[in-house]
């Protein structure tokens, strides 16, 4: 369904993104990893739309995307979540979902029903009338997924959702995430808890310093020599090994 093709993004002086490929069947759910400022997100600006790489190709149900714009791919089937969730502060949890459902329905009536079709999926019908500006840190995830999910995509990034959540709240949240996947929409998911990306995706990927590093599935990128390096520095795969690390 997607491909990424050598993707390079440069920023003046910096290489953000570096000739990095991945592609992702129809109903998986992958997941792209690495350490902090490895390029994950400048990635997912690539598939949207928000910028055009430097090089490369995006590559959406076997379609030169590439030069398109944001709003063209998100009517394609593409949705997105952001990583500083910031919902409408002066509408409520409806009208801030019903934003995403605008695209496919002009009509207020519909856009809301559609709206509440889409919290019901994702756990946020009881608070539906509450401002956005109300709701708790896992709320608000729920209300970027919501919105994300109301623009009827095929393939969904979603960019750290857990992020912030307690252990309890991401495991109540993984099996939304599921079943979203179960519904039909494909899904590529940056994420740093690695509990979920284990419980998750069939599939891993791993950036580091904009390069894709590994590629596997969540056990053997996790054992990856070159990926434990990558988040623990150079020497610590072979440190671990000879049981030196510590509590590393
Ligand atoms: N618009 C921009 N202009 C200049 N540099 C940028 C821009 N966007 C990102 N960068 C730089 O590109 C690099 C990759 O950033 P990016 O946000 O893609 O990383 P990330 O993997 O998502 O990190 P994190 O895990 O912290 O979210 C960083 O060095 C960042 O400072
Ligand atoms: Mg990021």
């Amino acid at each position: 369904m997607l491909e990424v093709d050598n993707v390079t993004k440069r920023f003046s002086g910096l290489v953000a993104v570096d000739g990095a490929s991945l592609s992702v069947g129809s109903g998986q759910i992958v997941g792209l990893i690495g350490p902090n400022g490895a390029g994950k997100t400048t990635l997912f600006t690539m598939i949207a739309g928000f910028q055009a790489p430097t090089e490369g190709r995006v590559i959406f149900d076997g379609e030169d995307i590439t030069r398109l714009k944001a709003h063209q791919r998100a009517r394609r089937g593409i949705a997105r979540t952001f990583q500083i969730v910031q919902p409408f502060a002066g509408l409520d949890v409806r009208e801030n979902i019903a934003v995403g459902a605008y695209l496919r329905h002009r009509r207020t009536i519909e856009a809301h029903a559609r709206a509440e079709e889409v919290a019901e999926r994702v756990g946020l019908t009881p608070v539906l009338d509450m401002q956005a500006s109300e709701l708790t840190v896992a709320g608000r995830k729920r209300l970027e997924l919501a919105r994300a999910l109301a623009t009827e995509p095929r393939l969904l990034l979603l960019d750290e959702v857990l992020a912030g959540l307690n252990p309890s709240e991401v495991r109540d949240i993984v099996p939304v995430i599921r079943a979203i996947r179960d519904d039909g929409v494909t899904i590529l998911m940056i994420e740093h808890v690695m509990q979920a990306v284990m419980n998750l995706c069939e599939e891993v990927y791993v950036l580091a310093q904009g390069r894709m590093i590994a590629h596997g599935t969540p056990a053997e990128v996790s054992s990856d020599a070159g990926v434990i390096e990558a988040y623990l520095g150079h020497g610590a795969a072979k440190r671990m090994k000879a049981g030196v690390a510590g509590d590393a």
